[in-house]
């Protein structure tokens, strides 16, 4: 540790924002990335944005690394100290500071847990409709850092499309907006989306205005049984082409049923484990009628692709369980083994390709593999199982198969990752999509947030 580091942190912060224990150390040096630990040095925990800038301007002067930490539920590792330093977390930022009913907007302090907020939202009538599975563990400021999507993007967009203006803190500790909290912004380079999405790497987001949506009254949910998976991937492009955008359209292979039924309680009895895949399919909206032919429209689309029968949800708490299912799954392959998970994502319709092709690729390297996802944006993640494949194979053999998979994702026009992030572990295939031109204008942006980078440093770029 810097010899000056402790000291001055102490001297800058109350001594309740300032931690050296182990335990602490090492429960803040890991996310949900694989087994992977980066314990910070120094665990700090401001409670204000003067704070989080004496850090950052205290960091800058040692040039010491900061790296911000979220929920600490990520999948790329964004939030992982690899270099050592000052882990900064922000769970203790964790105000809803104004709901403004009158502009649908709502301000949020990053430590914010997605559910608490989107809960807060609708006792208000209103909708924050970003979803991670993670919601009920994950902050608003780490759904912005790696621009988090869920099963709602798909009808009403990621992260990023919420975000109208963000209060952030540069590495020097400069404090400053991006934007305006209007809805329309033609008025110089668009900061605001440029920090969604970064990861952390470019300042650290202390404030955020959101947009929300009136609540949708009513929705509807079914379970769509396939015997083949193939088959159930390309139900999902002739559902949009048939008129309908659901307000969610995910996708299970069986495994990912079958490890999340052995896994978790509290799920819907009825299930069979026979079929090869599944889609839960949601629509929601104010009108009961129209949510009755937009099922209607559904059902046959469905049926034409080989579907077989149909589970509604009759009630919330039917619902409630096929959600609970769905969103226990990561958690559910993680308890079954370790893995790897990629975050590909392809135009949709090219998504029974990208299936077939990660199945190709595993039985050519000799790994098996579980795919679930937002099948209606095309994502699917492709849990990469462990199980007793030897550590040679591991580190040596499987990087070569992934970035088979990441080129396939690619020629399919797709790419690395739709809204885990590159992080840590996705960054040895960023030469995949982007050229040198890219790369290095990334760079730029990175110098001139960061000229010294101890900002996360290890992250996103190669
Ligand atoms: C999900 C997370 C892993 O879709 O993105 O469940
Ligand atoms: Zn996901």
């Amino acid at each position: 540790m810097h010899p000056d580091l402790l000291t001055a942190l102490r001297a800058a912060l109350p001594a309740d924002a300032v931690h050296v224990d182990e335990e602490l150390r090492r429960a803040y040096g890991h996310d949900e990335t694989e087994d992977l630990s980066h314990p910070p040095e120094v665990v700090v925990r401001p409670r204000t944005t003067a704070e989080v800038a004496a850090v950052l301007r205290l960091c800058h002067a040692l040039e010491v690394p900061v790296t911000p930490i979220g929920g600490r539920t990520g999948l790329s590792g964004g939030a992982l100290c690899v270099h050592g330093g000052v882990g900064l977390a922000l769970d203790r930022m964790d105000r809803i500071v104004e709901i403004d009913e009158g502009n649908l907007q709502v301000t949020v302090e990053p430590g914010v847990i997605t559910q608490v907020l989107q809960e807060a939202v609708a006792a208000r009538g209103l909708y924050y409709p970003p979803d991670p599975s993670s919601r009920g563990s994950c902050t608003i400021g780490g759904n912005l850092a790696e621009n988090a999507g869920g099963p709602r993007a798909v009808k009403y967009g990621v992260t990023r499309d919420f975000v109208l203006n963000l209060e952030v803190v540069l590495p020097d500790g400069t404090v400053l907006w991006t934007g305006a909290n209007t809805l329309k912004n033609a008025t110089g380079y668009d900061l605001t989306r440029l920090i969604v999405g970064s990861e952390g790497t470019l300042a650290v987001i202390t404030r955020a205005v959101l947009r929300l949506v009136p609540l949708p009254r009513e929705n509807r949910l079914m379970l769509v049984p396939f015997a083949s998976a193939e088959d159930a991937c390309t139900a999902v492009s002739a559902t949009f082409r048939a008129g309908v955008t659901p307000s969610a359209l995910e996708f299970m292979e069986r495994d990912a049923i079958v490890w999340t039924m052995k896994h978790t309680d509290g799920l819907p009895a009825q299930l069979s484990t026979d079929p090869g895949a599944y889609l839960l399919i949601e629509v929601d909206g104010d009108h009961g009628d129209a949510l009755m032919r937009d099922c209607e429209t559904i059902l046959g689309v469905m049926e034409a692709h080989g579907a077989g029968e149909v589970l509604f949800a009759e009630s919330a708490s039917e619902k409630a369980a096929l959600w609970h299912l769905r969103r226990s799954v990561p958690v559910s392959v993680k308890a079954h083994s370790v893995y790897k998970e990629e975050d590909t994502v392809v135009p949709r319709f090219a998504l029974p390709r990208l299936l077939a092709g990660v199945k190709a690729i595993g039985a050519r390297y000799g790994f098996s593999s579980v795919c679930y996802g937002h099948a209606g944006d095309g994502n699917l993640h492709v849990n990469i199982i462990r199980g007793d494949l030897d550590e040679a194979f591991w580190k040596e053999e499987l990087p070569k198969a992934i970035r088979e998979i990441f080129a396939l994702t690619v020629s399919l026009g797709g790419t690395l990752s739709g809204e885990h992030g590159i992080g840590l572990v996705q960054r040895p295939y960023m030469d995949l999509v982007f050229n040198p031109a890219q790369l290095e204008l990334m760079r730029g942006l990175k110098r001139l947030f960061d000229p010294k980078g101890i900002l996360n440093p290890g992250k996103v770029l190669p």
